[in-house]
């Protein structure tokens, strides 16, 4: 044992994402590697506040690598937010010997992380969610498996299109962010991507499917993430002033499921891995990323102070080799 830390918990928290299961499996197993035992706490925060806590042993986290959601169950705790339910946690906490907690989630559960950190719980944050909108990392965990069920899903989409020589408006999500559509617009040669951090109005989007069909263009694909919204409109607007018909569809929860891609699992264990040897070190109040393919850790607070630049290149880049 290279550590006086004893036991540690893990709980994910928020919506849930391809690859937390292989994260949970890490940090497991890399906590039991250096002696340390590990309390999985089930349905995020709420979880913690009701003493909803097993024991993990390595053999518990089985099976759970290549599954999407999360073994852990997630939620949303409203409880957790108030300063009565912060001390029920942390009551809990001293009651099953969790010296440590890994958090995986987004933005919010860092916020819980951190506030549990001031009050004497070392914690550490893993990105986790599929929208890629956590500006201390390049990539959080479920973010690539989205990404490919959505090119999955375009793709389908494209082939009936093409058919019939349609267009298709696909909303995606992303809450305020635009990665999902940015990414899987590339992937799927969208002719038009909006998203939340560039403006752009229909008029763009009809003179783009117009400049296209004076060179034979046939089919159309419009990806919009849902911070912009309105599929079913722009999807009207579009067949009402260019005379293509157009269908929309909105994806929904479907790309939020799934096994998780090799890129996410990798991901997932190796930031699992890291919290573990930051809780070790006796650190806390940290959040785990990764910057031009090497493992960061910053201060929770300095984390969610920073910003995120979106990548107009990327953006610029779709936009002239999709005509
Ligand atoms: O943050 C992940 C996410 O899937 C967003 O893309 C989306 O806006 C939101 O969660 C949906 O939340 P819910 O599952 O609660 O409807």
């Amino acid at each position: 044992m290279d550590t006086k830390v004893k036991k540690i918990g893990v709980l994910t928290s928020g919506g849930d994402a391809p690859g937390m299961n292989a994260a949970i499996r890490a940090v497991t197993r890399a906590a039991h590697f250096k002696g340390m035992e590990v309390a999985g706490v089930r349905r995020g925060y709420a979880g913690l506040i009701a003493g909803d806590i097993v024991d993990l042993s390595v053999r518990d986290v089985s099976n759970i690598l290549q599954e999407g959601g999360t073994a852990l169950f997630s939620a949303r705790s409203k409880e957790f937010c108030t300063e009565e339910g912060m001390q029920k946690a942390i009551a809990n906490c001293k009651k099953f010997g969790i010296e440590g907690l890994v958090v995986i989630g987004g933005d919010g559960s860092y916020r819980g992380a951190g506030d549990l950190s001031t009050r004497g719980v070392p914690c550490i944050g893993l990105p986790g969610t599929i929208d890629n909108d956590i500006s201390s990392t390049d990539y959080t965990i479920g973010f690539d498996t989205c990404i490919n069920c959505v090119v999955d899903m375009v793709d389908r989409i494209r082939d009936t299109m093409r058919s019939h020589e349609r267009c298709s408006v696909v909303e995606v999500m992303g809450r305020n962010a635009g990665y999902i559509a940015l990414h899987a617009g590339i992937a799927t040669g969208a002719c038009f991507v909006m998203v939340p951090e560039v403006k752009s109005t229909v008029v763009d989007v009809i003179k783009k499917i117009e400049e296209g069909r004076a060179i034979g263009k046939t089919n159309f694909i419009v990806l919009v993430a849902e911070g912009v919204g309105h599929a079913e409109e722009l999807s009207k607007y579009i067949q009402d002033t260019t005379g293509v018909v157009t269908r929309a569809t909105i994806l929904g929860h479907v790309q939020r499921g799934g096994s998780p891609t090799a890129r996410d699992r990798v991901l997932a264990s190796q930031f699992g891995s890291y919290a573990v040897e930051l809780l070790a070190a006796g650190k806390s109040n940290r959040v785990v990323g990764i910057r031009n393919d090497q493992l960061v850790d910053y201060d929770i607070q300095e984390a969610l102070a920073m910003t995120k630049e979106f990548p107009l290149d990327l953006y610029r880049m779709c936009d002239i080799i999709s005509i």
